[in-house]
């Protein structure tokens, strides 16, 4: 496999096609699904020459968590569905890789199972972080967040883009609607009555339940799914520790624009006082030093993980990491930047609009 694209086509051909529509799918139209790849390619990169240079140093150090590349594995549901091992799979390949992975609240492995598994990855310890909903029942939130706490998550990735569940019609074209039997978000798991609950998104949600947040963990907070400027700066009043500038791969509102679109704006509207990670359509190292260009401090993947967990399991997700991290290293060479603090918004230019 010569590149990330090439894995999709290649877990196409394994997979059952309703879970593959199901992992590549985004909300209505998918405008904001297709925007995401397409904002990326309308950015140029231009380049410094004979700047000298030497061996890149990707290393990134996030909230406290280091990672050996600037690139997180974002969080994404039901690795099950792409291969029988799962999280524990992808766990093993960002632990080898030195990448932080976000794990899942509606993961069909629990938390501290991935956290095992990524120990067995790199015995030093792997960075991982754990993404949630914030639930209406908040003592059911708070076991929610001990149980990451004691798994060893070094922050928490708080989506906040979901008041209600996307409208995926491939999904209902294709009748996908639950786990098939075996399978569940184990994390949900109640320890009060032992069953497994559903997972609520609701729009009772607010500023409020944020705050609540903040007083009940000191783990680093991160908010996933804020887009307009105006709530970045809410968010920094709130003590948020960083965001995730993302639009859930075109899965939640359809219409928004692309994140890396919006990626100048919230870096202005957070004035460097928090990191801003962003996810969506990144397929190249290019797309990565684009975004890192603009200001993100990292950024993160969701498909492309699944692609590869589907095609060879941990070995497949540890291909698209090294992919990734192999472009991202050229790219910086060719770019005459040694290292990831030259980047700069001057190396990425609008390519010029269509017919001008
Ligand atoms: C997601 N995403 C997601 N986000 C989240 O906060 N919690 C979740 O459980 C999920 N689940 C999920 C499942 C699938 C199948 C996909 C494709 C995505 C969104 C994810 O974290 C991320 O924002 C996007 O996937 C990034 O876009 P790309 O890299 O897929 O283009």
């Amino acid at each position: 496999m010569l590149n990330l694209r090439e894995f999709e086509a290649a877990a196409r051909a394994v997979l059952d096609p309703a879970h593959a529509d199901y992992f590549a799918g985004g909300a209505g139209d998918e405008l904001t699904l297709r925007a995401n790849e397409e904002a990326f390619a309308r950015l140029r990169l231009l380049p410094r020459v004979l700047r000298g240079g030497g061996k890149q140093d990707l290393a990134v150090t996030l909230l406290g968590s280091r990672a050996a590349l600037p690139i997180l594995i974002s969080p994404t549901a039901f690795h099950k569905l792409a291969h029988p091992e799962g999280e524990l799979a992808t766990a093993r390949a960002a632990a080898a890789a030195g990448a932080i992975m976000i794990a899942s609240m509606a993961a069909t492995t629990s938390v501290g199972d991935i956290a095992a598994a990524a120990r067995t990855g790199a015995p030093d310890g792997a960075p991982l972080w754990f993404q949630l909903y914030i639930q209406p029942d908040l003592e059911f939130t708070e076991i929610l967040v001990r149980r990451a706490e004691e798994a060893g998550c070094e922050a928490l990735v708080v989506t906040v883009d979901s008041p209600a569940r996307g409208a995926h019609e491939r999904d209902r074209r294709n009748g996908f609607t639950d786990l098939p039997d075996g399978l569940c978000c184990e994390n949900l798991r109640d320890p009060r009555t032992g069953r497994v609950l559903p997972i609520v998104m609701s729009p009772e949600i607010t500023w409020w339940h944020v705050d609540w947040l903040r007083r009940t963990t000191s783990l680093p907070l991160v908010l996933k799914g804020v887009l307009h400027p105006e709530d970045a700066g809410i968010a920094l009043r709130h003590g948020v520790d960083g965001l995730l500038l993302s639009n859930h791969g075109g899965r939640q509102l359809d219409g928004v624009p692309a994140t890396v679109e919006l990626l100048p704006e919230i870096v202005a509207a957070v004035e460097g006082r928090i990191p801003v990670i962003l996810d969506g359509g990144v397929r190249r190292g290019t797309d990565v030093a684009k975004a890192l260009a603009l200001g993100a401090a990292a950024v993160g993947v969701g498909r492309p993980v699944l692609w590869g967990l589907a095609v060879d399991g941990e070995r497949g997700v540890g291909q698209v990491l090294e992919l990734l991290r192999e472009e991202l290293d050229h790219t910086l060479t060719l770019l005459g930047v040694g290292g990831l603090p030259g980047l700069t918004p001057g190396h990425v230019r609008p390519a010029p609009a269509a017919g001008a």
